[in-house]
Formats: C-alpha cells, sequence, structure tokens
C-alpha cells in the first residue's frame, strides 16, 4: 500500500530545534528510517514537510487521487490551530494515526488541544523520533488486518 507521512511546520529544523524536547534525530533521518521500514514491510512511503498550510492542505487533497492508504501526520505548531488541515483530512476521508515527538499533554496548557486526535484512528506522543517509527507499526499492523 501507499502510505503518506506529513510533517507540519518547523520539523525541517528537527536536530538542533529544541533538542531537549524534540530530540536530536534529524528529519532526514526518521523519513529515511520510516521509508526503510515501510520497504521491507512490502510497502511504499513517501514523506512530505511544509511550513505552509496549503501545502499540506493540497497534499492531502491529491490523496483522493494518488491511491494513498494511510498517512502518519504531525502537524506540529497546526496540531492546535488548523481548523483547514483536519478537514481536509475529513474531506478525503483518509485514515491517519496524529504523531508528535513530546508529549503535548506534558506541555503549556494551550498544547492540550489537538483539531486532529478525534478524527486520527490514534495518537501516538511522547517517544521522540521513535513515536513516528511507533506508528508505523500501528499503521502496517491495520494494513494488514485490513482495516486501515
Ligand atoms: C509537536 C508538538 C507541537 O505542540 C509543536 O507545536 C510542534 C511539534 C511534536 O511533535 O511534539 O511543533 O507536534
Amino acid at each position: 500500500a501507499k502510505l503518506l507521512v506529513l510533517h507540519g511546520p518547523n520539523l525541517n529544523l528537527l536536530g538542533t530545534r529544541e533538542p531537549e524536547v524534540y530530540g536530536r534525530t534529524t528529519l532526514a533521518q526518521i523519513d529515511a528510517d520510516l521509508a526503510q521500514r515501510a520497504q521491507a514491510a512490502g510497502h511504499q512511503l513517501e514523506s512530505l514537510q511544509s511550513n505552509a498550510e496549503h501545502v499540506l492542505v493540497d497534499r492531502i487533497q491529491a490523496t483522493r487521487e494518488d491511491g494513498t492508504a494511510f498517512a502518519l501526520v504531525n502537524p506540529a505548531g497546526f496540531t492546535h490551530t488548523s481548523v483547514a488541515i483536519r478537514d481536509a483530512l475529513a474531506a478525503v476521508a483518509l485514515p491517519f494515526i496524529e504523531v508528535h515527538l513530546s508529549n503535548p499533554h506534558a506541555r503549556e496548557p494551550f498544547r492540550r488541544t489537538s483539531y486532529f486526535s478525534d478524527l486520527a484512528v490514534g495518537v501516538v506522543a511522547g517517544f521522540g523520533a521513535a513515536s513516528y517509527l511507533l506508528a508505523l507499526d500501528a499503521a502496517l499492523l491495520r494494513l494488514s488486518n485490513n482495516t486501515a
């Protein structure tokens, strides 16, 4: 199956961005690990990072035509603000797991609100770069059970 990973704003800075919160693994490393693991399981995985809300909305809309079966989404700062990205995911009915490196519930109060969690199949948060790999495992399990 085709899997899509979406990373929101500032995640291009992973590795140097507040490493005490987000760790030292770069986004390129995370994406390479995810692609390798998906491929080993017989799937294809594409990643996209954008700092722009409309780029993420457009990519989500495009999944209607490109056969994407499942997504991992870290909306980053847009988690707490973006009705538009939420609406795009709802519009295309793309099943997805919400991913966070940090545990937003253990941080500032404004991070406790997510526009995504109630639409998501599930949420993986708080495990640093491993959050993405744990989410991928959950996605692969779902795909193998045919319940994407
Ligand atoms: C984040 C958590 C968000 O609150 C924050 O705005 C981010 C990253 C995470 O992965 O921990 O940019 O989504």
